[in-house]
Order: structure tokens, then sequence, then C-alpha cells
């Protein structure tokens, strides 16, 4: 068979992100222009922000995926890109970009969910088994999906209000730790005592509500700010921590229990989370589940995850128009 080259775009936050995957698994290159310093000094992603730089770095990011990859536009069979959901304005730099690179080399246009993107990110390590459940916790997505084959998703729980990374951001700037604070919340949370005892946010079903938690340490710390108490940053942190962790795992083995499926991929920025790691390896080594976590590089948003996930809607035959529009909101 032949081989199959994918140029991917990946403009849904604030990574401008282009990559060269081949065949679903190879990644050529994998070229990101994160804006994170940018965004710092506004405590977090300020959209108009994303797009102008979005618009500021697209060509340059995408000549040096080509560069660092070593091939021409002749080579590449697909130009693939995110198409939701994400921030509208930033989607559709990187979408308009696709789209005038399809138009003028007169290659078929791919449109990805992001999320899908994420998924996939693990195939690149390894190919995916199925059945397998998947916990993607991002600072956008908090999300447990079920996938029987490949491109088949089935959303059984997300979050009602705010995403776990989001949470983590929001606690971490009222103990004055800078932006993205899960890092930094994560590790402090090593050096505290889980002693302040926030709420467990348990809803019926598999979706998650961490609001409720994030209101509870803005509570705790007020009330403590009040009667004049010292606050320990580290106990705040590893409080957090360990209500966030015994949620997301306890829905995570519920879920794999009820559906029988002993393959869990866990993706997404907070993936990297040390509590959430260390966890869920000791409860998937005690009940023989296979685990899977890609490594921090394709955890966080980049192209490569939706070259690959391209590779499988290109052999799907799913192409877009060049009327593709980008979707804050878009279902798997
Ligand atoms: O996947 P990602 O790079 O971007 C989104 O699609 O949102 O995830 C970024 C999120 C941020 O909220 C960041 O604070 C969080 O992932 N994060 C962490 C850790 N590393 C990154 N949260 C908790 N612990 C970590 N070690
Ligand atoms: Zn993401």
């Amino acid at each position: 068979m032949n081989d199959i080259t994918i140029l991917a775009v990946e403009t849904s936050c604030d990574e401008t992100a282009v990559s060269i995957v081949r065949n679903g698994r190879e990644v050529l290159s994998n070229s990101v222009n994160s804006q994170i310093e940018s965004h710092k000094r506004f405590g977090g992603v300020v959209p108009e922000v994303a797009s102008r730089h979005h618009v500021e770095n697209i060509t340059t990011v995408i000549d040096n995926a080509l560069m660092e990859a070593d091939v021409s536009m002749k080579e590449i069979d697909a130009i693939a890109v995110t198409e939701g959901p994400g921030l509208i304005g930033a989607l559709l730099v990187g979408i308009n970009a696709a789209k005038a690179l399809a138009l003028s080399h007169h290659k078929p246009l791919i449109p990805v969910h992001h999320i899908a993107g994420h998924i996939y990110a693990n195939h690149i390590i390894e190919p995916l088994k199925f059945p397998l459940l998947a916990l993607i916790v991002s600072g956008g997505h908090t999300e447990l999906v079920i996938m029987k084959n490949h491109l088949q998703f089935e959303v059984i729980g997300e979050t009602r209000d705010d995403a776990v990374g989001e949470a983590y951001d929001k606690v971490a700037r009222t103990i004055h730790l800078p932006y993205p604070g899960g890092p930094h919340v994560d590790r402090l949370a090593a050096e505290g005592q889980d002693n302040l005892k926030f709420p467990r946010p348990i809803l019926d079903g598999y979706d998650f509500s961490f609001s409720g938690l994030k209101s509870a340490v803005i509570n705790t710390l007020h009330n403590k700010q009040q009667k004049g108490e010292d606050i320990v940053p580290e106990d705040v942190a590893a409080s957090f921590q360990a209500s966030v962790v015994d949620v997301l795992s306890q829905k995570t083995f519920e879920a794999l229990e009820h559906y029988k499926i002993k393959e869990l991929i866990v993706c997404g920025g907070v993936a990297a989370n040390n509590g959430l790691r260390t966890r869920l390896t000791q409860m998937c080594k005690d009940s023989n589940i296979n685990l899977h976590i890609p490594p921090l590089h394709l955890c966080t948003d980049n192209a490569a995850m939706i070259g690959a996930a391209a590779y499988f809607y290109y052999m799907n035959n799913v192409r877009a128009e060049l009327n593709l529009n980008g979707k804050s909101t878009l279902d798997l």
C-alpha cells in the first residue's frame, strides 16, 4: 500500500502547530509555537491575542514543519486541520491556512475533531487497541470516551462546568501561582497534606463538575483570611489535588468495570499530573488494566495528534469542502 503523508494544522487554542505525519504513526516533524508567555500576564488565554499570534506565526510554522520533515508539498497527500471545538478566531486562522494550501496545491482537505486528535496521540506511540476508554483531561476538556473501533466515539461523561485544567489554573491563581498553574499546583501538592477536607464532587453517571470544588477552595481561603489563620499553599494544593484525583480515578474505574474495558488512555495537558498518574498506575496494576499515557509533548496541544487521527479520516474518505467553517463547540 502507498504511504499516506498528511500535513496537519492545529490552532484551536494558544499553540500554533503544524506536523507532517506518515501513515498515522510516523511523525516526520512536529512544529509548535507556544504563546504561553504572551498570555501569562493576563492569567489565562485571551482569545483575541491568541488569534493575532496565530496569524503572525502560521506561515513560519508551516515552513518549519516542511523543512524539518524534509518533504515538499508534492509529497503531501492531504491537508488536515482542527475543525473544533476551540476558540473560534483561533480555529479560523488554521482553517484558512489549511484551505489555502489545499486549494493552491490541489490536495484534499480533512476536518479533524480536536478530542479525536488527543486520543490518537497515543496511536503514535502504539497502535490503539479496542475497546478502549479514554480520559481526556485538559484546560478545555474533561471527558470519558469509549471507542470500539477506529473513529467510533461514544462520549459517556463530560464536565458540566469547568474543565479540570481550568479548575487547576483558577485554584493556582488564588494561591498566587503563575499561569498555567496546573504544574505548579502539582509540584506544591507533593509537599503538602490533604487536611482541608474539600468536597469530592461525584455526580450520577460519568459526568464531572469542578466549579463547586473550586468555590470550596476560594471560600476556605477567604474564611481563613478573615479569621487571621495561616494559609499553607502546599496544603491547599495537596487537598485540591487529592479531591480531583479521587473524583477522576473513581469515575474512570467505574466506567472501566461497567463496560468491561481493559485499555485506558489518559491524554490532554492534565495527564502530566503526578498525583493522577501515580493513582491510575496503581489502580490499573491492581485491576489488570493496560494504562497508556502519551509523552508530554503529545499530551498537550500539538498537530501530530491531528495528523494521526486524520489518517483514519482520510482512509474513510472524510473530506471537507473549501467552505469549511470553524466550530467552537462540536460533537465527537
Ligand atoms: O492540553 P493542554 O495543553 O491545552 C488544552 O487543550 O487545554 O492542557 C493545558 C492544561 C492547563 O490547564 C494546565 O494547567 C494543565 O493542563 N496542566 C496540569 C499539569 N500540567 C499541565 N494540570 C495539573 N497538573 C499538571 N502537572
Ligand atoms: Zn487540547
